[in-house]
């Protein structure tokens, strides 16, 4: 089964596969410095917590060697502008904080310049083989949810592309079927982005696992007609109670799974949970470009000059989530405490 890279460190420069051309056409760039990777971020080019969280780490990387300067203090000071400019790209996945906050800490721990630039490199080499791994144990621990003939919803793109590693949700139904379940699986499109129609459907066809596409609109549905046996989505931060920000429509998939009784996972890695952040309602959620709504592809399809909102996530409160399923096992109510003994 083939797992499309979306990020490879070059040694000097981050090869990036553009996500936003996907399916079309498949195309790497290859970037040289931090201004650039933040641009990527911020265009979704590169997009998924986890994904962010690495390409982040190599931005700071790569400012760090753009910084020309034996002194210590004047190279730290430039540092932490390279750190506010890659965490002003986008403000929920916690993985992107949490990747700036490693860097920092391995970047406060080395001795001269050359050590800190070494050091820095190193970490985020560390950080992303740590993120791949995590999704493969995750996957396998998620995995013992999906029953043989289980037909699984799922949302956006959590997937290789999404993670650098084999996948949070997606990484999920791809371990069950590897294991030889009989599965039938419903992929939502993900308006506005349409990382489901564009994202979801190129990486499960490429892994050969049978699904059907449907508009967000047609989850309610199904479901009502007994055709969803689960529900599992990823994550872009969890509070410290379990409440789970992701991406825009979770919330709504969550209160119809509970209607119908069928459960509702979330998959994550714990680098997306955030201690520090107590419940959903401090978890500040990005307001992306009205454009994304009012065009498809570049083409308009509104009337001229209205207004459209665009929040990119939603909470869902923890009181709606089966388990929450991680690389260091799985966690059930009452996720406060349970949470905080894993991280
Ligand atoms: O806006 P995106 O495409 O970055 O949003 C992605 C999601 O919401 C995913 O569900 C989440 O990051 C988990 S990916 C493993």
């Amino acid at each position: 089964m083939k797992d499309s890279q979306p990020l490879t460190w070059l040694g000097s420069k981050l090869r990036l596969l553009d996500q936003t051309n996907l399916p079309r056409e498949e195309v790497y760039l290859e970037l040289a410095g931090y201004q650039e990777v933040a641009q990527a971020i911020r265009e979704m080019k590169v997009r998924g917590a986890p994904a962010i969280g690495v390409a982040a780490a190599y931005g700071v990387a790569l400012g760090a060697l753009e910084i020309e300067t034996s002194s210590r203090d004047e190279f730290m000071a430039r540092l932490k502008s390279v750190l506010e400019t890659i965490e002003a790209t986008r403000p929920t996945a916690r993985n992107l904080f949490m990747a700036t906050g490693r860097m920092q800490k391995a970047a406060e721990a080395a001795g001269s310049v050359a050590e800190i630039k070494e050091a820095l490199v190193r970490e985020a080499v560390r950080l992303h083989s740590e993120e791949a791994e995590a999704t493969r144990k995750l996957a396998q621990f998620g995995a013992d949810f999906i029953k043989n003939g289980a037909s699984v919803l799922t949302h956006c793109n959590t997937g290789s592309l999404a993670t650098t590693g084999y996948g949070t949700a997606l990484g999920v139904i791809k371990y069950a079927y590897e294991q030889g379940k009989k599965l039938r699986v419903f992929a939502t499109e993900t308006r506005p982005r349409l990382q489901g129609t564009r994202l979801t459907a190129w990486e499960l066809r490429q892994a050969g696992i049978p699904f059907t596409l449907i508009t967000d609109s047609m989850a309610g549905h199904f479901m009502n007609r007994g055709e969803v046996s689960c529900v599992i989505v990823g994550a872009d931060r969890i509070a410290a109670n379990g409440d789970t920000a992701n991406k825009i429509g979770t919330y709504s998939l969550a209160v119809l799974a509970m209607e119908h009784g069928i459960p509702f996972y979330v998959a994550a890695p714990t680098t997306t949970i955030d201690p520090m952040t107590s419940s959903g309602e401090e978890i500040t959620i990005e307001e992306r470009s009205p454009d994304e709504v009012l065009n498809i592809q570049g083409v308009s399809i509104a009337p001229e000059g209205i207004k459209a909102a665009n929040p990119a996530f939603d909470v869902t409160p923890h009181l709606y989530i089966s388990a929450i399923i991680t690389e260091k096992g799985v966690v059930r109510e009452p996720y406060g405490e349970r949470l905080g003994e894993i991280v």
